[in-house]
């Protein structure tokens, strides 16, 4: 298995034929230039730079402390590794609280390199969604379960199993769409869940956590390699590729890409039902 994979530069019209053709990405979270050039390099179509880089990263026990100089940082050292993948960048806990803050901290973040933000939220976000995209700021709206939401939910669990909570996340992500969102991200959701509403969209789905209905998988680099630091407990979606790497860690993230193209990832043991 070769490591390197001709570099493919990806945008969100790239993404969108992809899942018109029925053909899976894969992202992965990156917060250096280093691993932002392996991860791109290997044919990964989506870097994220997430807030989880609170918990591995600086390790906080979630993702809350985060600021949005802190991603700016991070941004900035992707961009410079990066490869061609299109890059997301989140907008921490309260940094898009009311409209104007959201527009002042994407600006920031997009002003750094990044290609879209990622905001964790349902319908309150359709208005700030639209103000975003009518300035040319390409947005995605992360639902499911939303870490930023943590002392809310309760605990890191699976969101929509209820069938009035499972229509309510459909409604709203139509909603979200209907606003100008350009991708949607869904975390820990169950399958069926997850893939009506990858069929009700027309824009990329990417899961977490969601099964394998939707059009792109994410994972957060360390988990995916095994360098995870143990205070945080590991959920069942999380495979590590890095024994079925044949090149070391460049082969792990060639592995994921192709395990997501084939269909292979995620397997029943990593979905909830
Ligand atoms: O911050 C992050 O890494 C994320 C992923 C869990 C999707 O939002």
């Amino acid at each position: 298995m070769s490591s390197q994979t001709a570099v493919k530069r990806t945008n969100l019209t790239t993404l969108t034929k992809m899942k018109e053709r029925g053909e899976k990405f894969a992202s992965l979270t990156a917060y250096d230039a280093c691993f932002a050039e392996m991860i791109s390099g290997a044919g990964v179509e989506v870097l994220l730079v997430g807030d989880s880089l609170g918990m591995v990263l600086q390790g906080h026990d979630s993702t809350l402390p985060v600021t949005l100089d802190n991603i700016v940082y991070h941004m900035e050292c992707v961009r410079r590794g990066n490869q061609g993948a299109f890059i997301m960048a989140d907008l921490p806990f309260m940094s898009y609280a009311h409209e104007r803050q959201a527009l002042e901290s994407s600006a920031a973040l997009m002003r750094a390199g990044a290609h879209m933000v990622k905001l964790e939220g349902g319908a309150w976000l359709t208005s700030t969604t639209t103000q975003l995209a009518e300035r040319g700021i390409p947005v995605c709206a992360h639902m499911g379960l939303t870490p930023q939401s943590i002392n809310r939910l309760g605990g890191y669990r699976v969101q929509g199993r209820d069938p009035a909570k499972a229509q309510a996340m459909i409604d709203e992500a139509k909603m979200l769409e209907e606003a100008g969102a350009s991708i949607l991200l869904l975390e820990c959701v169950p399958v069926d869940l997850a893939g009506a509403i990858t069929e009700a969209l027309t824009i990329p789905v990417i899961g977490i956590g969601a099964g394998r209905e939707v059009d792109g998988q994410i994972m957060v680099m360390h988990d995916m390699l095994g360098i995870t630091p143990p205070s945080i407990k590991l959920p069942k979606f999380v495979k590590n590729f890095l024994p079925e790497s044949s090149d070391g860690v460049r082969g792990a993230f060639v592995a994921y890409r192709e395990a997501v193209k084939t269909g292979a990832f995620p397997a029943d043991e990593h979905c909830f039902f």
